[in-house]
């Protein structure tokens, strides 16, 4: 077993941290007051190559392994997750799917504006009564000949309103269920298509969750991603390899939390002395030092098992779930070790508190997770 980084992983998770620190940093605060999308930060992502990391480089990517996009996540996530989201979308669920899945002409047309980080795209699943129980869907595309007419709603969906491409999950033939569902790709100006409401969330503020609404679109039949019926599969499949994405996340921001926390200890003095020399805040230091290792162990697994053509079903599942239970533990404790500095924005680690919560909610609840666990682990398969 070899636990080094390559030295192209190596030079990856730096550049990651150079810009996290030298760019992310200064404006986070701001941007989450005033629930502001990071523009100008997600084109410089962009031009580094971080939008379309695994992207293959015939298609505009930047041809990196899975251990070197959780790595460069982590880094992100330490400071920023709003911007850490969207660059998890475009990469695990738009271009992971389309270069998987996509035609030749889907990959040229649509694919390498993405990977380059030209344009940025969404994934939409969710609906108003279609959450963890995603085969319920009510989004209809029906069959007209050469293209589908697409109505409903979809919400909560990531890069709403900064987004350009958008796969979205519809039902064709409801009798069939789940294997009726069909993935489209619908561009941004087709007619019908509205961007609706923004949300005003606990966490990832700059990050734009919308609404969108499908009002008899027409999606020509040529922006079906695979045959008939496989868009249920097509995003079970793709949510496999985001959730490691979004497990990266967790773990950076609890990372970006500890490392806080640490750093204020021996600065801050109580009873003359640095307070992580009392020991029950040497001991919560210790505490997430080790669950954050365990966290980062299960990330790197399970991006591993990717880039190694196993099975990641199960073990991106088990890392979302426990990193994220790392994430949501640990900066809580974070806080508290900042005393009431942790309180107020300045210090970050209320935010990276309020941005923790997300990663038990998006790409699969933690009850979801335990699903797909419990599934696996009793399978006689
Ligand atoms: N790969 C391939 N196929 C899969 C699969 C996988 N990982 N998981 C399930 N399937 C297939 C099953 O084999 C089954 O097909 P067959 O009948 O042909 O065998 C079909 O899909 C239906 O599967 P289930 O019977 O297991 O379906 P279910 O209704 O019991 O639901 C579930 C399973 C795991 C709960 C699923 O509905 C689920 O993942 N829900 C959560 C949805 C989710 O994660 N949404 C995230 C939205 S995106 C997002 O959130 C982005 C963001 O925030 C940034
Ligand atoms: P529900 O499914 O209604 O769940 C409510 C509660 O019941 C949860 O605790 C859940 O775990 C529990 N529950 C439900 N079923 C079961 C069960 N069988 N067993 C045990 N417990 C169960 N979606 C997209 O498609 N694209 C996006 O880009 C996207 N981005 C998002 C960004 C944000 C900020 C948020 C908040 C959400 C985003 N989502 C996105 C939606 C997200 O994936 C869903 O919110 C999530 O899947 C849960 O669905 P729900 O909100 O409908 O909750």
């Amino acid at each position: 077993m070899n636990f080094d980084l390559t030295e192209e992983q190596i030079a990856v998770r730096d550049a990651a941290r150079d810009f996290a620190q030298n760019v992310l940093k200064p404006g986070v605060i701001d941007r989450d007051r005033e629930q502001r999308f990071p523009v100008e930060e997600v084109r410089q992502l962009g031009e580094l190559g971080f939008l379309g990391m695994m992207v293959s480089e015939k298609y505009g990517g930047s041809g990196m392994d899975t251990v070197s996009y959780v790595l460069a996540m982590e880094e992100i996530s330490k400071v920023d997750a709003s911007t850490s989201v969207c660059m998890s979308v475009n990469n695990s669920l738009v271009c992971w799917g389309l270069e998987t899945y996509g035609t030749e002409e889907q990959k040229e047309k649509y694919l390498v504006p993405l990977a380059k980080g030209e344009k940025i795209g969404a994934f939409c699943l969710s609906e108003p009564e279609a959450g963890s129980d995603a085969t319920s869907q009510r989004t209809t595309a029906i069959d007209m000949g050469d293209y589908y007419l697409l109505n409903g709603t979809k919400n909560w969906i990531t890069n709403g309103s900064s987004a350009s491409t958008y796969i979205v999950i519809a039902q064709t033939d409801v009798e069939k269920g789940h294997k009726g569902i069909n993935a489209l790709i619908v561009e941004r100006g087709m007619e019908g298509f509205v961007v609706g409401e923004k949300e005003d969330k606990m966490g990832i503020r700059g990050s734009d969750t919308h609404t969108l609404l499908f009002n008899d679109v027409k999606v020509p039949k040529a922006n079906r991603i695979g045959e008939d019926g496989f868009g249920f599969t097509f995003a079970m499949k793709t949510l496999s390899g985001g959730r490691i994405g979004i497990a990266a996340q967790a773990l950076g921001i609890a990372s970006g939390a500890y490392e806080l926390a640490l750093a204020y200890s021996k600065e801050r003095q109580a009873f003359g002395k640095e307070i992580y020399k009392h020991q029950a805040v040497a001991f919560k230091l210790a505490d997430m030092a080790t669950d954050i290792e365990a966290a980062r162990m299960m990330v790197m697994k399970a991006a591993w098992d990717k880039d190694n053509k196993r099975n990641y079903d199960t073990s991106g599942a088990m890392a979302k779930l426990y990193a994220s239970q790392v994430a949501m533990t640990h900066t809580v404790e974070a806080v508290q070790i900042h005393g009431g500095y942790g309180y107020v924005k300045e210090y970050h680690v209320e935010r990276l508190m309020r941005d923790a919560k997300i990663t038990q909610i998006y790409e699969g609840t933690s009850e979801v997770q335990k699903i797909v666990i419990s599934r696996s682990i009793t399978s006689d398969k």
